[in-house]
């Protein structure tokens, strides 16, 4: 048995040993959805893939409990949404708010789900304190690894015992392969972490986060991992830290994906094919770490509203082959998932049901339903199709 798996089996049976059978938490006791939908007995997510790897939700500080009788029945892991990014937790320097993550990550633990810290040092969300001194001129590298490590070392000691895995550094590779830079052309691109440091917050951050709390599993995150360059550039900078000895301990594939399998027909490198994201996951399990799907959705759209589609839909004119199409997308990522579950280790999906997602937010005006319940909490063809086989 792979180590990786050795530990999954343990984190499943241990709430089995706490807890006893009545009140497993990985053993639902109430099949009944919110909108009072009755689903067979066996139908849980998290005990179909149990041999294979976990399956997680991201919930924000309402869905926990809006949605809280999905996450309890089909979710062994949780990751919050925003309410441990940087700026949710210190946005003032020196003040620290860990009420609503507490509260999430408390409801996570109570019902036996496995917490994906999501994100510790990342350039969006982040306050503008961070970079540059009360002048605006941009913070010095000494001044700012020492904002973060004080972050890290505060935030991973928090949570020490309750996060199981972090996401120490999210998104520091651009589509060419090169370092993301305080240069890129739009805003909520450029990195002023690479900008003011170079490559050295990378392994900074993983040693503190590893110091504060040995026992958490650390990842590197990151997203459009087919994209060959950045592929490839995700791994040479991950066997670097490997080779230094770094440690980290995982890679994170944020997975957010269309029903189609390019991001947007004018760009025929950007292919989300599942046999350009498989390739991915073997070239970073061939450094011996740990691979998490974070963020997976599939969008009913093939781009954002610039591109092509006239059609935006709403939740009742959805037309039923597009439904079968992202059924399908579903299944054969699952699929795929399935056939590594030697280095997957846990699934999560960006979200619990259609009625609460970021694509909706992200391109204003227009509704996507990306995920496996409906926006009444219903399951969908996607559910049933990964449930099916
Ligand atoms: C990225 C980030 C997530 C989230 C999503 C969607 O993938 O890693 O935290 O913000 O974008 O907004």
């Amino acid at each position: 048995m792979h180590s990786n798996k050795i530990l999954h089996a343990i984190a499943l049976a241990l709430p089995l040993a706490i807890f006893g059978c009545s009140s497993n938490p990985f053993i639902p006791s109430n099949n009944t959805s919110t909108t009072g939908n009755t689903l067979p007995s066996n139908a849980s997510l998290k005990q179909k893939y149990a041999d294979h790897f976990l399956v997680g939700a991201t919930a924000d500080s309402g869905s926990y409990i809006t949605h809280a009788d999905i996450l309890k029945t089909h979710f062994s892991s949780m990751t919050t949404e925003n309410e441990i990014k940087f700026e949710l937790l210190q946005n003032v320097e020196g003040e620290f708010t860990f009420e609503t993550a507490d509260k999430m990550v408390d409801f996570a633990k109570a019902n036996g789900m496995t917490v994906r810290g999501h994100a510790l040092v990342w350039h969006r969300q982040s306050p503008d304190w961070l970079f540059h001194n009360a002048e605006g001129e941009p913070s010095s590298k000494e001044d700012l690894l020492a904002k973060m490590n004080n972050h890290i070392a505060t935030v991973v000691n928090h949570f020490k015992g309750r996060v199981d895995a972090w996401d120490v550094v999210n998104e520091s590779i651009m589509d060419n392969g090169a370092f993301r830079t305080e240069k890129e052309q739009a805003d909520d691109q450029k990195s002023w972490w690479y900008g003011i440091t170079g490559e050295d917050y990378i392994a900074e951050a993983f040693k503190t986060a590893h110091q504060a709390d040995p026992q958490a599993k650390l990842f590197y995150n990151d997203y459009y991992n087919y994209i060959p360059e950045r592929r490839q550039a995700i791994y040479e900078m991950l066997k670097g830290l490997v080779e230094k000895g770094v440690p980290v301990h995982g890679v994170g594939l944020q997975c957010h994906v269309n029903t189609e399998r390019s991001l947007n027909p004018a760009h025929q490198s950007y292919q989300q094919t599942i046999a350009n994201l498989e390739q991915a996951i073997q070239l970073y399990a061939s450094l011996g770490l740990e691979v998490h799907i974070t963020e997976m959705d599939v969008s009913i759209y093939i781009g954002g509203n610039k591109y092509e589609e006239k059609d935006f839909y709403t939740a009742g004119n959805i037309p039923e082959e597009l439904k079968v199409k992202q059924a399908e997308r579903y299944a054969a990522f699952f699929e795929m998932f399935r056939r590594n579950s030697d280095a997957i280790t846990s699934v999560t999906l960006w979200g619990i049901a259609d009625d609460n997602t970021w694509l909706s937010e992200f391109d204003s005006g227009r509704a996507d339903f990306p995920l496996l319940f409906d926006s009444e909490h219903k399951p969908k063809k996607a559910f049933d199709a990964i449930m099916d086989f």
